[in-house]
């Protein structure tokens, strides 16, 4: 049986593409199962069907910013409503693979202002305990997706990467930690775990 925490904890891990973000999410999800936690793994875009939607998009015509924008805010409350405060309250850690960290920096990108993009997440969504912010460089990350067979145009990428990581890394407050996501996994991973055992889930181990 699964214990729960005294209270729900909440987890964000941000990162452009190809920084190891969801790697880095699934080892620490993997490790505090073992370590007897109830874990709530989820990831944004969901599943459901305002994040399908958004998938499509990206095969067909792009969205422009303001419709992507409320798709996504769309797909995020229905997903607060229905399983991040749900879990949080019955006391669960919950490690969320993107969050609205994501939309500030990627929207953020495409030209709307960074700040109204976070006022407006934080008045609907709970704030994370801590946020991982995996940074790694944009050239790195497109060599990492190119390995792993997702062809994509480089250039365009390259671009429009560089300036969402920019944005990411100026959200820096002190519930954000940030992580260099250019080592290896491993190493990676030692650093991701003792900042969150130094932070919210201090004194489990
Ligand atoms: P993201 O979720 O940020 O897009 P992934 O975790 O899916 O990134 O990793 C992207 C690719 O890079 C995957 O093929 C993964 O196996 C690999 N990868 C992840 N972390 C590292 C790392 N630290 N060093 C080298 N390759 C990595
Ligand atoms: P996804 O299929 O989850 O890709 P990845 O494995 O790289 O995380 O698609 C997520 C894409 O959507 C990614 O390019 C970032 C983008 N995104 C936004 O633009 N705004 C958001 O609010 C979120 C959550 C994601």
């Amino acid at each position: 049986m699964a214990t729960p925490l005294p209270h729900g904890v909440l987890l964000a891990f941000e990162g452009i593409d190809g920084s190891g973000k969801s790697t880095q999410a699934r080892m620490f999800a993997d490790w505090a199962e073992l370590e007897g936690l109830e874990v709530v793994r989820t990831r944004e875009p969901t599943q459901g069907p305002w994040g399908r939607k958004i998938r499509e998009a990206r095969f067909t015509a792009r969205l422009s910013p303001e419709d992507e924008l409320a798709a996504f805010i769309a797909d995020r409350k229905e997903h607060v409503e229905t399983l991040v405060r749900p879990a949080l309250a019955r006391g669960a850690l919950v490690i969320i693979d993107r969050y609205y960290y994501s939309t500030v920096a990627y929207q953020g990108a495409r030209g709307l202002d960074p700040q109204a993009l976070l006022e407006m997440n934080r008045a609907f969504a709970p704030k994370p305990d801590l946020v991982l912010l995996v940074d790694a460089d944009p050239k790195l990350c497109l060599q990492r997706i190119h390995a792993r067979g997702e062809g994509q145009d480089l250039f365009e990428n390259l671009e429009a990467l560089t300036k969402v990581r920019a944005i990411f890394l100026s959200l820096v407050e002190p519930h954000v930690a940030v992580i260099d996501g250019g080592r290896s996994a491993e190493v990676v991973f030692d650093e991701v775990r003792a900042r969150i055992l130094a932070g919210p889930l201090q004194g489990l181990t």
